[in-house]
């Protein structure tokens, strides 16, 4: 039985990894080791009903060294610390990562097996042994988009995005609810008085959120609650954000496309949002077709293309029960609605699309890939 190591599983894209790992029975076929970056020598969990024994160091090479797969969900910082020491020992194990560090390195496959077996079979004959997930953006455009990209019937893509606290951080999503309380609090004697004026809350929500009270700080001096923020990660090149970059970065490479803005590589740009959502992700998309595609092709191809992937009619109450963070939270599900030509012309295609961004987005691309190793 393979020996798996599992780091950063007290996080909380490790949390539901494990969450995932026990409701698939993926235990039964490891033999788990745990990793801790903190309390290395104490109890390690029971996951699947199996004893854990006890918590390895997280930075003990020799012991990640004598494990076949490593599982790592503890962040950039602790890959960028133990990788190539790890591999410069001579481990020639799999390694499977959460984190962003290695996702564009040659040696690096970017997992989304729904989307892209092919590429992952075709590496793992030619002896790769690093899987990365990738960012939960782009892993949700494809889970929801995917197919019209295999058809080859795209020519660009703009993607506006609507991301949730979660993808900011465990802290993140406290602050947001934090935020919304303490708006709320400031104004609960005028909403008990249906005669009060609306204009009255209004004034003093705004106050309460431009106070040097509110909590703010995780979001670095911004708002959430009651707001939004249209800048996500670092800035880099061309006035565009590091989440952005990513959307044609990535994609292209989980595609197996040549490089993002490289003859043969799909345009893929937009402006992302941080949004008050709590752990879904969802993404407004401009379609550039590269001919007119009927509808009815359209909504085959995107409906076949995995198991997940739920094509929503693009009708008003449809879309109010099932394209929304509050349906799709804690689901595998990704629904792809608002399907429309647009008035732009025929292979103008507008789309949307949710997706949990902790499970399609972090973990369960990485659970799977385990699956692929262990056969
Ligand atoms: N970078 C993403 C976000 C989450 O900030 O929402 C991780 O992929």
């Amino acid at each position: 039985m393979n020996k798996v190591g599992l780091v950063g599983w007290r996080g909380m894209v490790g949390s539901v990894l494990m969450q995932r790992m026990e409701e698939e029975g993926d235990f039964a076929r490891i033999e788990p080791v745990y990793f801790s970056t903190s309390n290395a020598g104490g109890k390690a969990p029971d996951f699947g009903g199996k004893a854990g024994g006890m918590l390895h160091d997280a930075s003990d090479i020799d012991a990640l060294a004598a494990c076949d797969i490593v599982v790592s969900c503890q962040g950039g910082d602790y890959t960028k610390q133990v990788f190539e020491t790890l591999r410069t020992s001579g481990w020639n194990g799999h390694w499977i990562d959460a984190a962003s560090t290695l996702r564009m390195a040659d040696d690096a496959v970017i997992v989304l097996d729904p989307v892209n077996r092919d590429v992952i079979d075709a590496a793992l004959e030619n002896g790769n042994r690093n899987w990365i997930g990738g960012n939960c953006t782009v892993s949700l455009m494809l889970m929801g988009l995917g197919g019209l990209l295999r058809a080859d019937l795209v020519e660009w893509i703009s993607a506006m995005t609507y991301q949730a606290a979660s993808g900011a951080g465990a802290q993140n999503m406290r602050d947001l609810i934090t935020q919304m309380g303490m708006l709320r609090d400031a104004v609960a004697d005028e909403l008990a008085d249906p005669r009060s004026a609306i204009l009255d809350i209004d004034r003093k929500v705004i106050e309460t959120m431009r106070s040097p009270d509110f909590p703010v700080d995780n979001f670095r001096g911004a708002a959430l609650a009651g707001s939004l923020i249209p800048w996500i990660d670092v800035p880099v090149e061309h006035g565009q954000s590091k989440e952005e970059w990513k959307g044609g970065a990535e994609c292209n490479k989980i595609l197996g496309r040549p490089a993002f803005r490289s003859p043969g590589s799909v345009p893929i740009d937009g402006v992302c949002v941080r949004i008050g959502a709590m752990r879904c992700h969802a993404q407004a998309l401009t379609i550039k077709l590269k001919r007119d595609v009927p509808m009815a092709e359209i909504e085959q191809i995107l409906g076949e293309a995995n198991d997940w992937v739920k094509v929503v009619p693009n009708e008003r109450e449809a879309t109010e029960r099932d394209l929304t963070p509050a349906a799709v939270t804690g689901t595998l599900s990704v629904p792809v609605g608002r399907l429309h030509k647009m008035a732009m012309g025929p292979e103008y295609l507008s789309a949307f699309t949710v997706g949990d961004q902790l499970l399609w987005g972090a973990a369960e691309p990485l659970r799977r890939m385990l699956g692929i190793l262990l056969g």
